[in-house]
């Protein structure tokens, strides 16, 4: 249950801090925020000044006067003195399942795990009322589908194992009782859209047809995803901050799971061109499939996704030819 003060900042102290800020999801939620009046503190190891994904990124925040960016590694103590918000979202983390075997584990575990775990008691330090955290499809790996919260976790990447530690460390700490932070962990499924990381599929696909230059398509394009579209996602994000619902895990998916083929065929479509493949292995991490249930986020947040896949990649795919007029374009191809 949550307490006076959440109730306070639900009615009007809309301050957050937003952990991960330069990425991807992040910088979609920095924007959402600030369009909504919120202030808004983004904390990320990448900074606009430095690094030209987050300069694209943070490009319509930076310079906002409700924004203020700390350039700050979350696991170390500067996030002090700056949590005098009503929200914290917590979206940094080592990302991609590939790249977190053998010795890259070691940044995945400073970042999803022991960063988490820093943050967490920074937040019940601080008094901040309420959590929501990034978690991942990829907790539920070799599960039964459709993937319900309640049901199995299999983890099978590193990943995927550090995103599930992570997510339950939070609610551990939430769960200890008075003064804890009231948490919630959103299970995102295949995020896209605009800003896209690079080493994701739909990213991959359209700047392949923009470029000429051939993707990797890792498996025979059987492989099965839940894509959902990152506005829907930051409804979810924002709705999560203001129910009362709280102490649980929730599947944040698309409307529907189809196969990478189905999705090339949607990019030549959308694109007007064929998608230049080049042919690989599976590689090990990746599940066959995502599905989600989704009704528990129907029920306590009110979800109900709306943008169909079509719709989504069209508004990537501008949004790469966009990119590809700027100059920071050499670096998110
Ligand atoms: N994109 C997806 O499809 C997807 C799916 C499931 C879950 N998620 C989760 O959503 C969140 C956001 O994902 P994204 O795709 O936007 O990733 P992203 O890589 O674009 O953004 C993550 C950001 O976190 C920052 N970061 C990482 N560790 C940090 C640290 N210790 N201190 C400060 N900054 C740090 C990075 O610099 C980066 O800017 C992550 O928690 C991710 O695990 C994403």
């Amino acid at each position: 249950m949550l307490g006076t003060d959440h109730q306070s900042y639900r009615e009007g102290g809309k301050k957050a801090l937003v952990t991960g800020a330069s990425g991807f999801i992040g910088s979609h939620l920095v924007d959402h925020l600030l369009s909504k009046g919120w202030r808004v503190i983004g904390v990320d190891r990448r900074s606009p000044t430095s690094d030209p994904i987050a300069r694209l990124n943070l490009m319509d925040a930076v310079g906002n006067p409700l924004f203020h960016f700390l350039h700050a590694d979350i696991a170390e103590p500067s996030l002090r003195g700056f949590l005098d918000v009503g929200v914290v979202f917590h979206l940094a983390a080592a990302t991609g399942v590939r790249s977190s075997w053998d010795a890259n584990f070691t940044g995945y575990m400073h970042d999803n795990i022991a960063a988490t775990h820093h943050l967490v008691q920074e937040c019940e330090r601080a008094g901040v009322p309420r959590l929501v955290l990034a978690s991942s499809s990829s907790v539920y790996g070799t599960a039964a589908l459709p993937s319900k919260e309640d049901g199995q976790v299999r983890p099978m990447s590193p990943y995927g194992v550090s995103k599930l530690a992570a997510e339950q460390l939070a609610l551990a700490y939430a769960a200890r009782g008075a003064g804890s932070t009231s948490t919630v962990a959103l299970r995102f499924f295949t995020v896209y859209g605009p800003r896209q990381r690079p080493d994701m599929a739909i990213h991959r696909m359209l700047n392949a047809v923009h470029t000429g230059k051939p993707m990797r398509l890792y498996g025979d394009g059987r492989q099965r995803r839940n894509f959902t579209f990152v506005d829907d996602v930051i409804e979810a994000i924002v709705q999560s901050a203001l129910t009362q619902q709280a102490g649980q895990a929730v599947n944040i998916a698309g409307p529907a799971s189809v196969t990478m083929r189905t999705v090339l065929d949607i990019v030549e479509e959308v694109t007007g061109k064929p998608v230049p493949i080049f042919a690989d292995t599976a590689r090990c991490g990746d599940p066959e499939a995502t599905e989600a249930d989704s009704s528990l986020a129907r029920e306590v947040l009110g979800y109900s996704p709306c943008i169909g896949l079509a719709d989504g990649i069209g508004r990537q795919w501008q949004w790469t030819l966009d990119t590809h007029k700027a100059p920071a374009i050499g670096s998110i191809a």
